[in-house]
């Protein structure tokens, strides 16, 4: 722009600036616009470095001018500002007729439901929930269940060995193990509380074996211990008939089948009448009307010995059932490996 201020050449500017205005998109279009044309090296401003050259009278006249022409300019861009801000709120209309999007809220998992409802329904019974390490000592997984090193029945349980090893209470070295059953938490509770107490000890079990529809290398079992001076076979049939019932929320009768466990004296093989036919016979059961639940007897003495308790003062039962197998008993679930599967289209039916 030629040097010297006039009115002429601040309506060229004007002119120029009312054809740009009408382009700015944004913000920042219209910033660089004022910068353009109000900003201190912009030719307004090197206009107006003239006035002082004017001649008095001028300098009023051009002057006021070139004060209104500022002005004009500055309301102009102060009103698309506000109406770029205004577009920019309107963007974001919303439609508060648009369905909703669905907020996913997790649940407990079917197994740990089934391990809650259990614990609900002994509790009911006056049973304390007890718990124990997933990671055990030999000792009490093994030995203090009257199952010495070299003891056959060891070999009824497949175990996960770790490789590291722990000092137990009296400073000895001990294998450890992933708690191949709840019983490991038999003699660890009995060595803290005297009887007579009833408990479950539900929680997760290890064993270093192959998996099929039923078998699972990592499932859930719950123990049951009741100790007292004259507890009996009787007591633990009318327990588990109830808890049974309420848990399956049919009548459930039980049938016990001799067996062989180390830790308990005499055992038994635990069946409940099916809870498809109730015990007239289908597929469920193989037709036999019964289904198999898990091991049981009563506490052998050299557990209680194992304990620090007295030989021959307490008579006590023991069981542990497996978690899972309830769960797809109550559930119609055919398959063990879906508990752990990962899949949501499982996990959400629960
Ligand atoms: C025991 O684990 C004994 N500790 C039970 C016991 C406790 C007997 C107290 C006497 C007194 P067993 O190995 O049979 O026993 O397992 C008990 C139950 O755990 C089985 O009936 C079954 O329901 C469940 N179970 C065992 N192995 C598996 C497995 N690999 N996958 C899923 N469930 C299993």
């Amino acid at each position: 722009m030629s040097k010297g201020i006039s009115r002429e050449k601040l309506e060229e500017i004007k002119k120029k600036f009312d054809e740009k205005i009408s382009s700015v998109k944004n913000s920042e279009d219209l910033e660089n616009l004022r910068i353009a044309f109000l900003g201190r090296k912009s030719d307004f401003s090197l206009l107006l470095r003239g006035i002082k050259d004017l001649r008095l009278e001028q300098k009023k006249l051009i002057g006021d001018f070139a004060n209104k022409i500022r002005k004009d300019i500055k309301g102009i861009i102060e009103s698309k500002k506000n109406e770029l801000e205004g577009g920019e709120v309107d963007n974001e209309w919303i439609d508060v007729t648009a369905p909703g999007e669905k907020q996913e809220i997790g649940h407990l998992h079917i197994l740990s439901q089934t391990q809650k409802e259990i614990e609900e329904i002994f509790s009911t019974m006056g049973f304390e929930i007890a718990d124990g390490p997933e990671i055990d000592n030999e000792w009490y997984n093994f030995d203090a269940l009257n199952m010495p090193k070299d003891h056959p029945a060891r070999d009824m349980q497949d175990t996960f060995w770790l490789k590291q090893e722990a000092k137990n209470e009296k400073g000895e070295k001990q294998k450890l193990v992933a708690r191949t059953h709840t019983s490991n938490t038999q003699v660890r509770y009995m060595e803290k509380h005297k009887p007579p107490f009833r408990i479950i000890v539900p929680g997760r079990t290890f064993r270093y074996e192959s998996t099929d529809a039923n078998h699972e290398h990592t499932f859930s079992q719950f123990e049951a211990l009741v100790v007292g001076d004259d507890i009996s076979i009787a007591n633990f049939k009318d327990i588990a008939e109830k808890f049974f019932t309420l848990f399956f929320e049919r009548e459930i009768t039980v049938r016990l089948r001799p067996s062989y466990f180390p830790f308990t004296e005499p055992s038994f093989e635990f069946d409940i009448s099916c809870t498809v036919c109730d015990g007239k016979g289908c597929s469920s059961c193989k037709n036999s009307g019964w289904l198999e639940i898990g091991g049981s007897g009563m506490v052998n003495q050299r557990v209680f010995e194992a304990a620090g308790y007295e030989r021959g003062k307490y008579q006590g039962f023991a069981w542990g059932f497996g978690i899972d197998r309830l769960a797809m008993m109550k559930y119609k679930i055919n398959d063990i490996r879906l508990f752990a599967g990962g899949d949501l289209r499982f996990i959400k039916q629960f």
